[in-house]
């Protein structure tokens, strides 16, 4: 198998967009909220409330018509990265509707987030799919941040662990190539999100580490090791200090708590170094 590269000193300083695990990750995923003129609005007041302090890496997800307008209005806060929602795995074609990888590139994306529960589960999202995003994302250039995570009932029935490792090997063979080097993974119990049910601190714990444990199996302990794996489900300005404490936490994703830019530069604070 082959095993990436991005471990060398070399990629990390070349690619100031690189995300090391020591530095946390905040992700706002706003979903279908705030269009263009919301999102001038939002940057207009939360810009301000970022401070001088050394900030975690902070990836922005507007709804797809909203990035262009997020990318001129980030001007020169390089530490803030855009993402999109979602992307469909052809880059050209008679898909109504639909959003490609370059075109999200070509407004300033260089994120994309694959396998959202509410992609997989109310739009039927299969881990086929997520895969084919998956590859379509990094050929396009565009990082993505995948999301596992189990039903409620799946988690009562003793299936979380067996859910999320099929969900991350339907992967696999996406990212056991040098170019997908930045991938990031969320753990999303589908439970947790949009509902203020946190999971128990063991049980975060536990899945984060199955899914550090599996990269390690299975693409090595030195390439997996530079991998975040954020948390995300009812994540708040009040959670997210301890939540950022647990043991392979590298970083939160954040979906009503980014809407607002106080709630949101709070968490922020609470990444900050
Ligand atoms: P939430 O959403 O923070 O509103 O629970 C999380 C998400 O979008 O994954």
């Amino acid at each position: 198998m082959k095993h990436c590269l991005m471990n060398n000193d070399e990629n990390k300083t070349e690619d100031r967009k690189t995300i090391k695990v020591k530095t946390k990750t905040i992700v706002a995923n706003w979903k279908m909220h705030h269009g263009p003129s919301e999102t001038r609005e939002f940057l207009g007041k939360f810009l301000p409330l970022l401070s001088e302090r050394d900030l975690p890496r902070i990836l922005l997800f507007p709804p797809a018509i909203s990035l262009e307008v997020m990318s001129a209005s980030i001007g020169k806060h390089t530490d803030i990265g855009l993402g999109i929602q979602n992307i469909y795995w052809e880059l050209e074609g008679a898909f109504t509707g639909e959003h490609s990888a370059t075109m999200a590139v070509s407004v300033g994306a260089e994120f994309a987030l694959i396998g959202h529960s509410e992609r997989r589960h109310l739009f039927g999202e299969s881990n086929h799919q997520v895969k084919n995003k998956v590859s379509t994302s990094i050929t396009a250039g565009l990082k993505p941040v995948v999301c596992v995570g189990e039903t409620k009932i799946e988690r009562v029935r003793g299936d979380t662990e067996t859910i999320i490792t099929q969900q991350l090997d339907s992967i696999l063979s996406e990212i056991s190539d040098q170019k997908s080097g930045s991938i990031l993974f969320a753990y999303e119990p589908v439970w947790a999100i949009g509902t203020g049910m946190l999971p128990e601190p063991d049980e975060i714990e536990e899945a984060h580490s199955l899914i550090r444990m599996w990269m390690k199996e299975k693409i090595g302990e030195v390439f997996s090791s530079s991998i975040p794996i954020l948390y995300g489900g009812s994540v708040n300005e009040n959670n997210a200090k301890d939540l950022l404490k647990l043991s392979n936490v590298d970083g939160l994703l954040v979906g009503g708590a980014s809407l607002d830019p106080m709630s949101f530069s709070k968490i922020i604070e609470s990444a900050s170094l």
